[in-house]
């Protein structure tokens, strides 16, 4: 089999690389990225020389470069995590949104479509997705599989998108395709913009840590190696032309997720209990903040069987161990670039 990963080389695609290389010697795993800022070979040194991987820089908003790569091989499946991510850089620059995540997915598609139209009966187009797409639950209730689309942000917006042209190409196209939907996941190799590796760097570098608003906003986290093992068995075990949610049945508030970061940084260096949590600055809201977002994963779980491994305190442990051991992978990804970008973000 020829599985093309697009997004390899980022946070969750990179775990999910090497899920895959190590567990299918007898694919072949294409890893297919642009290599933005958010994209880093560093994540992948210890899989490059496997003889089953390849790495091809390419970006999906290249439809001739895609058309040339599906007709070159023959992919027998497709796993989609190619996306910006972040959704405050949605918020700053909408249009770098609708080109990867929508006008990139839609030639991806178009390339699978025209390539597996004489035998496409066994193949599949994964796209992976999130939870953001269903906006903003109250303090109860939970999104599942059948929750109405209501994005909020540029990022979800696209997101969304994209998820109605794979459901629209499988209607119309006939394209086998599935998609899960997942939340918040957290864990080694994410780029330090999201909350917990910003939070790891700024403790270490004794500085603010920036809580958007009241810090009352919810969030439901999942361990990446977690995500990357559901997306294992969706895309050998899930039905076609369905939506898997994935969670982590892992609720947090802002705030209390940041005192236990804290609490957990302050014993890893040997600081005084309650020295970080003095770093804490309330500032100025996310326009358009989601209040919370929490998942149903019952269908994986009862259909295929899928759980998390890891509790909460376990995986931010094993997360902020990585951070320490890795400062290098850290200084490294903090360039020109982060410097610019946490100006505009965060001022000073
Ligand atoms: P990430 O930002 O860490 O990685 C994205 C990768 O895509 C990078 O390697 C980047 O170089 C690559 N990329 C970006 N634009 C590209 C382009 N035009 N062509 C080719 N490659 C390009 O993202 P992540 O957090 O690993 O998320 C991966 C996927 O999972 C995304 O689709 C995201 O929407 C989804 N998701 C993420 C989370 C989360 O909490 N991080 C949760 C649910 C779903
Ligand atoms: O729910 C899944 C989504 O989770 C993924 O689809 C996105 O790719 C991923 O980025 C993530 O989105 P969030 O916006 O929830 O993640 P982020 O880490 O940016 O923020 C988590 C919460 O922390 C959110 O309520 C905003 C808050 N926050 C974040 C940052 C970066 C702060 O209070 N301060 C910050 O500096």
């Amino acid at each position: 089999m020829n599985i093309l990963i697009t997004g390899g080389a980022g946070f969750i695609g990179s775990h999910l690389v090497r899920r895959l290389v190590h567990r299918y010697p007898e694919y072949h795993i294409h890893n297919l990225d642009a290599l933005t800022y958010a994209g880093n070979l560093e994540n992948l040194k210890d899989v490059e020389n496997a003889p089953n991987y390849s790495f091809i820089k390419g970006d999906i908003t290249q439809a001739a470069f895609l058309e040339k790569l599906f007709g070159q091989t023959n992919f027998d499946g497709v796993i989609h995590l190619a996306a910006e991510s972040h959704v405050d850089r949605s918020i700053a620059d909408p249009m770098a949104f609708v080109r990867t995540n929508v006008i990139g997915t839609v030639n991806l598609l178009n390339a699978a479509k025209t390539f597996w139209r004489k035998h496409g009966e066994h193949r599949r187009f994964y796209h992976i997705s999130t939870d953001e797409v269903y906006g903003s639950l109250g303090e109860t209730g939970l999104f599942s599989e059948t929750t109405a689309y209501d994005p909020n942000s540029p990022y979800s917006a696209s997101k969304a998108s994209s998820d109605h042209f794979v459901r629209a190409y499988g209607e119309t196209y006939g394209l086998p395709y599935v998609i899960s939907n997942c939340s918040n996941n957290y864990g080694p190799n994410q780029f330090p913009e999201k909350l917990i590796p910003l939070f790891i760097r700024n403790i270490l570098e004794n500085r603010e840590l920036p809580v958007y608003g009241d810090g009352n906003y919810t969030r439901d986290w999942l361990y990446v190696k977690d995500h990357a093992a559901a997306i294992d068995l969706v895309f050998h075990q899930g039905a076609n032309q369905k939506t898997y949610a994935i969670g982590g049945f892992n609720e947090w508030k802002n705030l209390a997720l940041v005192h236990l970061l804290c609490d957990i940084m302050d014993s890893k260096l040997g600081r005084a209990t309650g020295s970080s949590k003095e770093l804490i600055a309330h500032i100025k809201d996310r326009p358009g903040h989601d209040f919370r977002y929490a998942m149903d994963a019952s269908r994986i779980n009862r259909e295929l069987g899928w759980e998390p491994s890891v509790t909460f305190e376990e995986g931010l442990e094993k997360t902020v161990d990585w951070y320490l051991k890795n400062t290098a992978w850290l200084q490294n990804v903090i360039n020109g670039n982060y410097q610019r970008y946490y100006k505009e973000q965060y001022g000073g």
